[in-house]
């Protein structure tokens, strides 16, 4: 056995999907974009035939031969570790490396189970790091091998959130072109708002999978709307009209509506967002809980967001991140 210790350290952004989340499930386009929140996973090797996971208070320790030893979850809402788990667990036995240990130590900025992509970011800064540990820092694999184990989490992901995790910027995804750059001609003001209901992405997945089934010209009218929005909202952001772009957000928000993922405070903050001068506002991610994305006017955000402030919800005003995952 090597004795030798490697280090690795890599981090992801946090996502939002601005338009196309559900629809894009099934092979219709979406846009989302890199933000400015973080997840920071420092990796090192142990000879002790253990894979070792913290998070703050949290960890769980287990054998690599794939046994339990010790869970320690003091957080109820901790199970993200088990998906990281997988992530280590594969990486190490696609590089052959099974007669090793790992220690990882996640530090997160990214709000679990809100829609901001914390799963997908711990994929990507967990596949990241793992990979570096064995010279191998190939953005392409880190993206396909994070997708296949956020699969693990929900398993008719459709990727997204791992592509714009890895690679970062603002994504225009179309199913029979793939991935492209956004660059939108004015800066947009973003706000996030978090009902601080948890959700789980597999679940809702689920559940738009069953509305599907039963209302299959219902959800087929739905897509084709959602699709019409999607390229106005491209055009919007090419053209840098933000009057249009906020019209769009909150367009989305009603098809999404009809599928059934909003939730009554998701629709309290919308409101509250359009009564105090938001341009438009939609849930993003998954919804039945989670966050809302709302496009404030640029040269009136500060008066804007105050008033916004003022009422329940976690509000943080967000920036666009280009890097994606950064190893190092
Ligand atoms: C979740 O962030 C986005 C969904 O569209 C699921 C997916 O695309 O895999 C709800």
């Amino acid at each position: 056995m090597n004795n030798s210790i490697n280090k690795a350290v890599s981090s992801a952004p946090a996502k939002v999907i601005l338009f196309g989340e559900h629809f894009v499930v099934y092979d219709n386009p979406a846009i989302v974009a890199a933000i400015n929140k973080r997840i920071h996973v420092y990796a090192q090797t142990n000879n002790k035939l253990r894979i070792n996971i913290k998070s703050g208070k949290n960890s769980i320790c287990i054998l690599t031969r794939g046994n339990v030893d010790l869970v320690s979850i003091r957080d109820k809402d901790m199970s993200f570790l088990h998906p990281i788990f997988k992530c280590v667990s594969h990486v190490l036995s696609e590089k052959n490396k099974s007669n090793i240990g790992i220690d990882l130590d996640i530090d997160s900025q990214i709000p679990y189970g809100e829609g901001l992509g914390s799963s997908a970011a711990s994929c990507v800064a967990t596949v990241a790091a793992l990979y570096s540990l064995f010279s191998d820092n190939n953005r392409n694999q880190v993206y396909e091998t994070s997708k296949l184990m956020e699969q693990n989490i929900h398993k008719n992901s459709s990727g997204v959130d791992c592509y714009v995790c890895t690679f970062g910027g603002i994504m225009n995804y179309e199913p029979d072109k793939g991935f492209s750059n956004i660059r939108p001609k004015k800066k947009f003001t973003l706000l996030i708002g978090t009902t601080g209901v948890k959700h789980s992405t597999g679940e809702v997945v689920s559940q738009v999978k069953e509305f599907r089934e039963k209302n299959s010209s219902q959800f087929k009218d739905l897509s084709l709307k959602a699709k019409a929005i999607y390229k106005t909202a491209v055009n919007s952001m090419l053209e840098g009209n933000e009057l249009e772009l906020g019209r769009m957000f909150t367009e989305n928000q009603k098809l999404l509506y009809k599928l059934g993922v909003s939730h009554p405070k998701i629709e309290k903050m919308i409101d509250v967002c359009l009564n105090s001068g938001a341009l438009g506002a939609k849930l993003t991610g998954a919804g039945r809980g989670g966050a809302i994305i709302a496009l404030l006017p640029h040269d009136k955000s500060t008066e804007v967001l105050a008033k916004i402030s003022k009422s329940p919800g976690k509000w943080m005003l967000v920036e666009f991140d280009y890097d994606g995952v950064i190893v190092g």
